[in-house]
């Protein structure tokens, strides 16, 4: 099938403005819009600039917002968009080149919910046992690849790059209400910070962009509980 793909491009240093680029060739059903993006750069035009790795729904490195919704460019298929394809970077965050967005700010909200396992108990012979109802506490949570889909769909974060954002909630729901971790009052302190998770306005783009399946704004709903029980 013949496609037309239009890229949303823009290099602050060459560029006045973003415009949009338009690629048109033959594709098959089955390409992956990363197979679209590989075959512009290796066979058109070897200055497009986007992110990727894995190819395979892993790394998170190619969240981009695909005909109008953030996605992996590697998990989707051309035949689940048909033959016009848009392709635009995630919104909220500061073009570098192209489709590849500044990270910093997202991953200093990742890290600002200390992401990592806080206990000073003696450490113990065997491992720390935990039951697997525990473990299906907070395990959805578990599966965040830090794509920044989420937090770069809301519409909270387009208008405030300060706020926190969803991937650091759900990171910290998955440390706050894990049985063996001893830091939900630091993390709580954060999270109730003027940027922290009461921005949340509930608006559910979060759940719905996430590529991994998490209820994302069922986990932030949990953390707000957990917040309003630990001040009462
Ligand atoms: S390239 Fe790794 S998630 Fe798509």
């Amino acid at each position: 099938m013949q496609i037309n793909v239009k890229i949303k491009r823009y290099d602050p240093e060459a560029d006045a403005r973003p415009y949009w680029a338009d690629y048109t060739f033959e594709a098959v059903g089955t390409d992956r819009i990363l197979d679209v993006m590989n075959h512009i750069k290796w066979e058109v035009d070897g200055s497009l600039a986007y992110r990727r790795s894995c190819a395979h729904g892993i790394c998170g490195s190619d969240a981009m917002l695909i005909n109008g919704v953030n996605r992996l460019a590697c998990k989707v298929l051309v035949k689940d968009l048909g033959a016009k394809i848009t392709i635009e970077p995630i919104r909220g965050l500061a073009v570098l080149k192209d489709l590849i967005v500044d990270m910093e700010p997202f991953f200093d909200s990742y890290k600002a919910i200390l992401p990592y396992l806080i206990n000073d108990d003696p450490v113990p012979v065997r491992e720390r046992l935990q039951s697997a109802q525990e473990l299906e506490v907070f395990d959805d949570s578990t599966k965040c690849i830090l794509c920044a889909a989420c937090t770069t769909s809301c519409p909270v974060f387009w208008t405030n790059g300060r706020y926190i954002g969803p991937a650091a909630i759900v990171n910290a729901h998955r440390f706050i209400f894990d049985t063996r971790d001893h830091g939900t009052a630091e993390r709580l302190q954060v999270l109730n910070s003027s940027d922290g998770l009461w921005r949340c306005r509930t608006a559910y783009n979060c759940t719905e962009a996430c590529p991994r399946g998490i209820p994302i704004t069922k986990a932030i709903e949990e953390v707000k509980r957990e917040l309003l029980w630990q001040r009462a």
